[in-house]
């Protein structure tokens, strides 16, 4: 590789339209990279992308790892320590997650401002890597400039933008309407079963992170319906291109 991107993205749900707007230099298959996991979901295949979009050299992880999936948190985690070895500044994420704030509507894509993390296991568990302290701070895990930026950049181009609160649950059953209730009183507006290991790795790594969420289905009351993979991904798709254009714009002036 002899490219040294500072910003990586994690394609997940909503972004993986992106992959075919990157000049690829190179493509790497996680089956390649010693102790590299590999992804099992449909819908999520196993590459690392190098290649430039908007003039600026980027990593992209194609495929991501999920905890439901049998991964341990360290091997979901794992791609987020190689991309700080290889000099990763800036990470970009993305999800789809059901929404638990009223005031939302499918399609609506959420700017992560905050998370709270229900995961079973902590990523951070075990032995402290000294990339970060033992007890990481959090008051900021989602970048506030970066925040700032992406609604800018979604006023400019007339895109509507919710901001909330995401939680990471471990799934890999969407919730009961009395959980979709529970997450939304402790201060959830978007329920998933991602992105928050890799955050809070990132952000012991130093990494600058930055995160949308879209609301692919509802978790509340009176407008719960039955959930499936296939229109989770089916809304997700619906607004890739509105999410890949902010993220694209978002790298090329970060
Ligand atoms: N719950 C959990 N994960 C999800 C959901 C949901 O409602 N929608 C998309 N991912």
């Amino acid at each position: 590789m002899t490219n040294h991107p500072e910003t990586a993205i994690i394609l997940g749900t909503g972004l993986g339209r992106l992959a075919e707007e990157l000049e690829i230099d190179d493509e790497i298959l996680y089956t390649d990279i010693p102790n590299f996991p590999v992804s099992t979901v449909e819908g999520h295949s196993g590459k690392l992308l190098v290649g430039r979009l908007g003039g600026k050299e980027i990593l992209a992880m194609q495929g991501r790892f999920h905890y439901y999936e049998g991964y341990s948190m360290k091997e979901v985690t794992f791609p987020v320590r190689v991309m700080y070895e290889l000099g990763v500044k800036t990470l970009f994420v993305s999800n789809a997650g059901g929404g638990t704030n009223p005031a939302f509507s499918i399609g609506d894509i959420m700017i992560i401002t905050d998370h709270i993390n229900l995961f079973p296991e902590h990523p951070l568990r075990g032995k402290n890597f000294p990339t970060g302290p033992r007890f990481p701070d959090m008051s900021e895990a989602y970048d506030k400039r970066l925040i700032a930026l992406a609604d800018e950049i979604a006023a400019e181009k007339g895109i509507k933008v919710q901001h909330g609160v995401y939680l990471g649950t471990q799934g890999p059953t969407f919730e009961t309407p009395a959980e979709y209730r529970m997450f939304h009183l402790m201060g959830a507006d978007s329920v998933g079963m991602s992105t928050v290991p890799e955050v809070i790795v990132a952000h012991h790594c130093g990494i600058k992170v930055f995160g949308m969420s879209i609301i692919t289905d509802l978790g509340v009351e009176g407008k719960i319906v039955e959930v499936s993979h296939e229109e989770v991904q089916k809304a997700a798709n619906a607004v890739q291109p509105l999410m890949a254009e902010i993220m694209r714009e978002m790298i090329r002036r970060s």
